[in-house]
């Protein structure tokens, strides 16, 4: 059993989102996501701490990155793991989302992992469920466990996250990844700038804490860190730009735009990233500059953590009221 020399400070049965939580809070989950760094990169990375714990991802949504890691953090873990595949399930019967986590629910898991298309629906879901819930993205709202590996990389190159001038570019209209990172970002006291065109910021950004650019010139001036962002076409309705094309001639990162960067600045991208549109390909692979790889093997670790936290503060709310489960 890994026993945590850091006390525990994340008091909450969910992990739903970022806004609202604490700076301790958040540097509990990053310090806990540490040791699972330095456990994965062992020869022997399986630990007994959740043996018994059953564990149900619940991907209403595709996922690459954040279904595997999920899966692959349980079972280091010791839990036994239930992949639901949508496509098989009695959603395309009819049954709503409420009805099958409840369904779900009966079968008393302990922690269920939602990724859904709607904004709110991972919330509404916990409110009906008595297992810990963990928001893996939810429609354009929140997608908390990116934040927290997005951080762990970004402390573990730098040293730290405050004062760290941090540039968010692309669809940050459309992107749950812009959100919870924006509200970890400035609670941890980075400074953070958002980068795109007009029609992809949200209306009253600015009342987040950051400062809005129109010019990948401008907003990536200084920077440590330059996080790339996907075009979210799923999301969208209309028209937000011209043509691919020339939204990679002003906003498609490449080794010009870099260069009013600082030398060292960090190329991030939480995946999956279209080549040619928001990114170079020759700068998305300079493993020089770019941490992408990076960030998902810290994403097996911040899940570990998350597991981790919320299952053991789970058992001692069930000792606590032993009736209640
Ligand atoms: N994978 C991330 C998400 O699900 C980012 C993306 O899809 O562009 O939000
Ligand atoms: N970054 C991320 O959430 O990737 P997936 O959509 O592949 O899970």
């Amino acid at each position: 059993m890994a026993s945590s020399p850091v006390k525990n400070t994340y008091p909450h049965r969910h992990i739903l989102g970022i806004e609202g939580l604490f700076p301790q809070e958040i540097a509990y989950v990053l310090e806990k996501s540490e040791e699972y760094v330095a456990q994965n990169r062992r020869a022997d990375k399986k630990i007994n701490l959740l043996y018994g714990c059953t564990i149900i991802n619940l991907f209403f949504e595709d996922s690459t990155r954040t279904r595997t890691s999920f899966e692959l953090a349980a079972k280091r873990l010791s839990a036994d793991v239930i992949n639901m595949s949508i496509n098989n399930s009695s959603i395309n019967k009819g049954e709503t989302l409420i009805d099958t986590a409840a369904t779900l629910n009966a079968m008393h898991p302990d922690i269920l992992v939602v990724r859904a298309g709607l904004s709110g629906a991972v919330q509404l879901l916990a409110d009906k469920v008595n297992c810990s819930v963990i928001n893996a993205g939810d429609g354009g709202h929140e997608h908390p466990t990116q934040a927290f590996l997005d951080a762990l990389t970004i402390q573990r190159r730098k040293g730290k996250l405050q004062g760290l001038k941090i540039a968010i570019c692309g669809d940050i209209l459309h992107s749950r990844v812009a959100r919870s990172n924006i509200y970890l970002l400035i609670t941890m006291g980075a400074q953070v700038r958002l980068v795109a065109p007009k029609t992809l910021i949200p209306a009253g950004a600015e009342n987040l804490g950051v400062k809005v650019f129109h010019t990948m010139e401008q907003g990536l001036e200084d920077c440590d860190i330059v996080m790339m962002l996907r075009l979210q076409t799923e999301r969208m309705e209309g028209n937000f730009f011209p043509s691919i094309r020339e939204y990679f001639h002003f906003f498609g990162l490449d080794y010009k735009k870099l260069s009013v960067a600082k030398a060292d600045a960090l190329i991030m991208h939480p995946g999956p990233a279209n080549r040619g549109v928001e990114i170079d390909s020759e700068v998305a692979d300079d493993f020089s500059r770019s941490v992408i790889r990076e960030q998902v093997e810290m994403g097996v670790a911040v899940r570990m953590a998350c597991l981790d936290i919320l299952s053991n503060n789970l058992k001692t709310e069930r000792e606590m009221h032993p009736n209640e489960a």
